[in-house]
């Protein structure tokens, strides 16, 4: 198993946030956790890359295994240079004065497999055409959906085997937005593993080999997309009836 999170329980402050959620994925596999506002998506994410630090979230009870080893006491720098698994978007990682190529080539800063970076540019270019038009261009002037792309396009230049995804479609246009999940199947596809966070349950199921159902920091459904796509609660719940 690539990732197993086992009976997790979470606080902020003396708040629980999640109340012991058990979920995995497989090599290879595109796993979505679906839920509404305030379900626990964003802070199963933060918890398993350990960010954002300050007062993120305190993990109080069960574990997370990468590869079958326990990664809580694993330092966030590690998860992604050792690890490679990457966050994306990480908004406060993206350096609005610096220009595209500048955070694609920062992005690479950790890696120690140097003889790969090259390629893996020429990659992320041909994938996001629009990304090598705008290379000398500053980031902050990228527009919401460009700046989604930078965000995927630098968790590839840091050499992510493992992509943790928290809503990559919120503010794009549909055609952007259905644009980048094509992309994001071809990684996968390759070989890239993929953990979503979606609150569009309807495209996530499309997506994902399989996902499970976040309410209130509790798995409440779990299953292959088709499984919880035919679900009634699920539909009621997530897909609009
Ligand atoms: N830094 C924090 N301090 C205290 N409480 C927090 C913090 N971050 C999140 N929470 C609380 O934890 C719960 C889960 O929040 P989380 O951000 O994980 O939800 P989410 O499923 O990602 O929601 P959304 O779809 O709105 O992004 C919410 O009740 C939220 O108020
Ligand atoms: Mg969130």
């Amino acid at each position: 198993m690539l990732l197993s999170v086992k009976n997790l329980h979470v606080k902020y402050g003396n708040i629980e946030a999640l109340h012991g959620i058990s979920f995995d994925v497989e090599e290879g596999e595109i796993v979505t956790l679906i839920g509404a506002n305030g379900a626990g998506k964003s802070t199963t994410l933060h918890t398993i890359t350990r960010l954002p630090p300050p007062d993120g979230p305190r993990v109080t009870q069960g574990d997370i295994l990468f590869k079958g080893q326990s990664i809580l006491h694993t330092p966030p720098h590690k998860i992604v240079s050792d690890l490679h698994i990457t966050l994306a978007p990480e908004g406060r990682r993206i350096f609005g004065n610096l220009t595209v190529l500048e955070n694609l080539t920062l992005a690479t800063y950790a890696r120690k497999d140097r003889d790969r970076i090259h390629g893996d540019l020429q990659r992320v270019f041909e994938l996001f055409p629009r990304l090598e038009e705008r290379s000398k261009q500053r980031s902050e002037s990228l527009s919401g959906g460009e700046q989604q792309m930078l965000a995927v396009g630098r968790a590839l230049m840091s050499g992510s085997r493992f992509l943790l995804l928290d809503e990559p479609s919120m503010g794009l246009a549909p055609l952007l937005m259905f644009e980048k999940f094509r992309t994001l199947k071809r990684l996968n596809e390759e070989g890239l593993s993929i953990l979503l966070i979606e609150q569009n349950a309807r495209i996530a199921l499309k997506f994902a080999h399989r996902g499970y159902v976040l309410d209130t920091g509790e798995i409440v459904a779990q299953g292959t997309s088709e499984q919880l796509a035919n679900d009634p609660d699920v539909k009621k719940a997530y897909l609009g009836g």
